[in-house]
C-alpha cells in the first residue's frame, strides 16, 4: 500500500497494489497507541468507537489488542523505531500508555519532529518517576499529602525511622512497577526494607522518601490536563493488594470500579481545587508544564483528601473501567491536550463498571507463562474483556505475563456489575491464574 496524500492531520488515503485509491480512508485519523497492556486494550477500545478514526497500530499490542488494532513489534521503550514507525506511516495521532516511555522521552522525541503526541514531556513524567520530585513539588505547592522526609543514606535514614512510629511508609525513589513502596510494622521490617533499598543497591543507587502512614479509602482521581487547564474523569477505585481482605505484596492492582459512591462531590471538588488544579499550576510554574493523564493516587484521611502518589499516565486497570463509560470521543479529547485547543464537553455514562483482574500465580514475585486460557469465546457480549498479558497462538489463547485478563461487567448499579464480573471470571478456564473474589468490598 502506498499512501498517496499526507497532510499531515488533515486526510489521507491509500492506494491499494491496484491503484486504487481506498476512499473509505479519506479523512480518518491513523492512530498510534503505545504499550501493550489491558491500558492500552482499553485506549485502543475507545478509539475504535470514534467515528474519526480509520486505522489504530499498537507498539506493540497484544494478542487480544490485534484483534482491533494493527500489533507492530516496536518496544515502547524504542523512541527512535516508534518515531520512524510515526514519520513513515504518516500517523495523526500517538497516544502514550506506559511510564516507561514517557520517562524515555518519547513524547519529547515525536514532537521534536512535529509528530502530534498525547502524553507529558520527560520532565513532566518526573512527576511520577521520582517520588522525591512529587514530594518536593507538594510541599511548595501546599499539597495535601503526607508528612515526609527523603534520604540518600542509610544511617540517617534508619535513624529517623527509629524516631517515628509504626507502621511507616518507605518509598523508593525511582519507577518500580508498583512494587518500590514497603510498609513495615516493625522496625526490624524496616531497616531490612532500607538495607535493600540502600545498601545492597538492588533497584540501583537512589534516595528513599520515609512517609507517614495515612489511613482511609484511596480512590484514583485522573484528570486530562493541558498546562493549566485541568479536566477531571470519572472516579474509580484500585485494589493493590495481591490477595482478598486487602492482604499480601502490593500489585499493579488487582481490580478496579468506576464510580466510587462512598467519595462525595465535595471530596471531588477539594480535590481539583486544593490538589490537581494547584498541581498543574506548579508544574507550569516549574517550567515542566504537564500535557496528559495526570493521575492522583488519593486517599480520604480523617483529616481530609490527601496525595498518596501521582502517576503521569492512565491508570491500569483503573482505565479499563473508566474509558467503557466515556460517551464522548476520545479523539476529540486526545487532540484537545496535544494542540493546545478548547476541550469539548466531556460526557460519561450513566452506566456503571467492575472488573476482576486474573493474574498469574505467583504475581506480583515469579510466575510461569504459556498456560491456555479457555472460555474466553463464550463470554456474554456485555462483558468487557482487556488482555493484560496473553499471547495467541493457532487461535489460542496462552497467558504471557503476571497480570493477564481484566474482565469488566457493567450495569446499572456496581452489583450488578460485580456479579456479572464475577460470573465470567469464574467461567474462564485456566490452571494457572487466580483472582481476588472482593473486588468493590467497600461499596457493595
Ligand atoms: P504508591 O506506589 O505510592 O501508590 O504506594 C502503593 C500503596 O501503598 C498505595 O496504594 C497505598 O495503599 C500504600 N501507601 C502509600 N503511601 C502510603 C501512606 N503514606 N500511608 C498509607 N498507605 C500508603
Ligand atoms: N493501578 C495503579 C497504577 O496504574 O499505577
Amino acid at each position: 500500500m502506498e499512501t498517496v496524500l499526507s497532510l499531515h492531520g488533515v486526510n489521507q488515503s491509500e492506494k491499494d497494489e491496484a491503484g486504487t485509491v481506498n476512499i473509505t480512508n479519506l479523512y480518518m485519523k491513523k492512530v498510534l497507541v503505545i504499550g501493550g497492556g489491558g491500558r492500552e486494550h482499553a485506549i485502543v477500545d475507545a478509539l475504535s468507537r470514534s467515528p474519526q478514526v480509520g486505522k489504530i497500530y499498537c507498539a506493540p499490542g497484544n494478542a487480544g489488542i490485534s484483534a482491533q488494532a494493527e500489533c507492530v513489534a516496536i518496544k515502547d521503550t524504542d523512541v527512535e523505531g516508534l518515531k520512524a514507525f510515526a514519520l513513515e506511516n504518516s500517523i495523526d495521532l500517538a497516544v502514550v500508555g506506559p511510564e516507561v516511555a514517557l520517562a524515555a522521552g518519547v513524547v519529547d522525541a515525536f514532537k521534536e519532529a512535529g509528530l502530534r503526541i498525547f502524553g507529558p514531556s520527560k520532565a513532566a513524567a518526573t512527576i511520577e518517576a521520582s517520588k522525591d520530585f512529587a514530594k518536593q513539588l507538594m510541599a511548595k505547592y501546599d499539597i495535601p499529602t503526607a508528612a515526609f522526609e527523603t534520604f540518600e543514606d542509610y544511617e540517617p535514614a534508619l535513624e529517623y525511622v527509629k524516631k517515628g512510629s509504626f507502621p511507616v511508609v518507605l518509598k523508593y525513589d525511582g519507577l518500580a512497577a508498583g512494587k518500590g513502596v514497603v510498609i513495615p510494622e516493625t522496625l526490624e521490617e524496616a531497616d531490612e526494607a532500607l538495607k535493600d533499598m540502600l545498601l545492597d543497591a538492588r533497584f540501583g543507587k537512589g534516595k528513599v522518601v520515609v512517609e507517614e502512614f495515612l489511613t482511609g479509602p484511596e480512590f484514583s482521581f485522573m484528570c486530562f490536563v493541558d498546562g493549566l487547564d485541568v479536566y477531571p474523569m470519572t472516579l474509580s477505585q484500585d485494589h493493590k493488594r495481591a490477595y482478598e481482605g486487602d492482604k499480601g505484596p502490593n500489585t499493579g492492582g488487582m481490580g478496579a470500579y468506576s464510580p466510587v459512591p462512598i467519595i462525595s462531590d465535595e471530596d471531588v471538588e477539594y480535590a481539583m481545587e486544593k490538589i490537581m488544579k494547584p498541581t498543574a499550576a506548579g508544574m507550569v510554574a516549574e517550567g515542566c508544564p504537564f500535557t496528559g493523564v495526570l493521575y492522583g493516587g488519593l486517599m480520604k484521611t480523617p483529616n481530609g483528601v490527601k496525595v498518596i502518589e501521582f502517576n503521569c499516565r492512565f491508570g491500569d486497570p483503573e482505565t479499563e473501567v473508566v474509558l467503557p463509560r466515556l460517551a464522548s470521543d476520545i479523539y476529540d479529547i486526545f487532540s484537545a491536550v496535544a494542540d493546545h485547543t478548547p476541550m469539548p464537553q466531556i460526557e460519561w455514562r450513566k452506566e456503571v463498571t467492575m472488573g476482576f483482574v486474573m493474574a498469574s500465580k505467583g504475581y506480583p514475585g515469579s510466575y510461569d507463562k504459556g498456560y491456555e486460557i479457555l472460555g474466553l469465546d463464550k463470554l456474554p457480549e456485555d462483558i468487557r474483556v482487556f488482555h493484560m498479558g496473553t499471547s495467541l497462538k493457532d487461535g489460542k489463547f496462552y497467558t504471557a505475563g503476571g497480570r493477564v485478563l481484566m474482565v469488566v461487567g457493567s450495569g446499572a448499579d456496581l452489583q450488578e456489575a460485580h456479579d456479572k464480573a464475577l460470573a465470567a471470571v469464574e467461567s474462564i478456564g485456566c490452571d494457572n491464574l487466580f483472582y481476588r473474589r472482593d473486588i468493590g468490598w467497600r461499596v457493595l
